[in-house]
């Protein structure tokens, strides 16, 4: 019996990412992109690759272009094959970048779905990109940084400059922020994070054991599910709800499950825009303190407001439940700050901050004072941002209902992304299309526990009316080659390349 582990063409094709955005010919991109993969350890040794007729199905290339890649690579020793058996990675890559089967890391295939990841990794660039829900920085965050005074420079300069937890004043401006809003916070309450990728990285870290649960909603953000895939935690989906997942669907899979954590976004949800209500978040934090399971609330677009405000946070309902909420500056002020933040019970954050400290000794110090007075101008950014979101979604949705009606989507209530439906189409193999046309997108099943919502595509609309006017119209030219219900391709894709 053959052993040896395949990957199936669904999950190369995510491994991929954008390949098709690389210079020159289809094939030689396709053989630089599979070369990388092998070279990082993401495709191991003796590892089975899909056929050449699958994979091309799913790249929406003909099936030469797979054929003659795979003929690339097995001409430089990368890759073996033999009548019957299949392709496979060579049992010894060449080059010294190559991991022995032996020394290699775990894949981060399962962590980190490169749809998303490898492209902000490798700096692969496409003529437009929907696949980044951020936006620049406003104006109002270099007038914070200005305002920052040399003699508190000077002065912050004289600590030997190791804060794991976070600099003080930011922890205490922070969780005055969060007492002003309705949430009684002290300073030992909050932890200073890189960003809520880190913040969640940390509980992963600190909760979760091989094969624990975690319950988290589906679709949910692909960043959340890479943190608790690399923790090798096991992950139960339960349905998000248009106002948040059933609070009676939550208890039933905490009990059967036993989940070490529940992980909610309740406003504004990543990717489909909904924000959960009063009633739902005052029942999920009865349930959390009743069965004493820590729920982690993601806030990282709660101040994505395109409607009403959302409401405040599942831990404000219930002083006795283990609510751990995280939250970042990234989408109100600017994701290239990397200043993020984790506010639970003061046991919980010493020790976070103790896993911190080890991870990376604390984050930047003059970052964090900057952020400390960024935090005076919420009110006004949340003006800001809530005129640039309006004003692009709106120029989004009304492109896309002229010139692609068949597609579906509820308009969110936040953040920046729209969850759209395509009719009988793989938003896998769309987003394929999509890179032809040079718009990169991101498929619905990233978002997925279990690779589902495969008919769904996210788009984001952070970028201004002209780019996303003309990702609409390359959108509906990929449209009208892909035929519902068949996704092989038209010879268009691959006749210019
Ligand atoms: C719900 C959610 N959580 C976390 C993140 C990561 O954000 P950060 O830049 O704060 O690490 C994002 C970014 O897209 C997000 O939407």
């Amino acid at each position: 019996m053959d052993t040896r582990r395949r990957i199936d063409a669904p999950e190369l094709v995510r491994l991929l990412g954008r390949w098709a955005a690389d210079e020159g010919p289809l094939f030689r991109a396709l053989a630089r992109s599979l070369t990388r993969l092998i070279q990082m350890g993401e495709l191991e040794p003796e590892l089975v690759l899909p056929a050449e007729r699958e994979l091309a199905q799913r790249l929406l290339v003909s099936r030469s272009t797979v054929m003659q890649a795979y003929e690339v690579l097995k001409s430089e020793s990368w890759l073996a094959s033999r009548q019957g058996s299949g392709t496979w990675v060579s049992e010894r890559p060449p080059g010294n970048g190559s991991h022995s089967a032996a020394s290699r890391p775990p894949p981060a295939a399962a962590a980190a779905d490169s749809t998303l990841f490898a492209a902000l990794a490798h700096g692969a660039t496409v003529q437009v990109d929907l696949t980044v829900a951020a936006m620049p920085a406003l104006d109002l965050v270099w007038r914070a940084y200005r305002e920052v005074t040399d003699a508190e420079l000077t002065e912050l300069g004289k600590t030997v400059g190791y804060e794991p937890a976070g600099l003080p004043q930011l922890r205490e401006a922070l969780a005055t922020h969060f007492t002003r809003s309705g949430l009684p916070t002290t300073e030992d309450e909050v932890l200073v994070t890189n960003g809520t990728a880190q913040a969640l990285t940390l509980i992963a870290h600190s909760y979760l054991r091989t094969g624990d649960r975690v319950l988290t909603e589906d679709p949910t953000c692909p960043v959340a599910l890479a943190a608790f895939r690399q923790a090798r935690a096991s992950l139960v989906p339960i349905a998000a709800g248009e106002h948040g997942p059933d609070p009676e669907a939550v208890a039933s899979a905490v009990r059967q499950t036993h989940p070490q954590l529940v992980y909610l976004s309740p406003g504004f949800h990543n990717p489909c825009g909904h924000v959960m209500s009063s009633k739902r978040r005052a029942e999920l934090a009865g349930l959390a303190a009743r069965w004493q399971v820590p729920v982690v609330e993601d806030l990282t677009n709660a101040d994505l407001v395109l409607e009403r405000a959302a409401p405040p946070p599942i831990a404000s309902f219930e002083q006795r439940a283990p609510v751990i909420s995280v939250g970042s500056f990234s989408k109100l002020f600017w994701a290239g700050l990397r200043v993020g933040w984790v506010r639970a019970a003061a046991p919980v954050i010493a020790r976070l901050a103790r896993i911190k400290s080890v991870a990376d000794l604390g984050s930047s110090l003059p970052a964090q004072l900057h952020g400390s007075r960024l935090i005076a101008s919420i009110d006004e950014a949340r003006m800001e941002r809530r005129c640039q979101l309006v004003e692009r979604l709106d120029c989004l949705t009304a492109e896309l209902t002229t010139q692609l009606p068949e597609w579906r989507w509820t308009r969110p209530a936040g953040g920046l992304s729209l969850w759209v439906r395509l009719p009988n189409t793989s938003g896998l193999s769309f987003a394929q299309a999509a890179l032809y046309q040079g718009v990169a997108i991101v498929p619905g099943a990233v978002f997925s526990v279990t690779q589902a919502h495969d008919s769904y595509i996210r788009l984001t609309f952070g970028q201004d009316p002209a780019v996303l006017t003309d990702a609409v119209r390359r959108l509906s030219r990929a449209w009208a080659g892909v035929q519902p219900h068949e996704l092989t391709p038209r010879p268009a894709w691959f006749a210019t390349r």
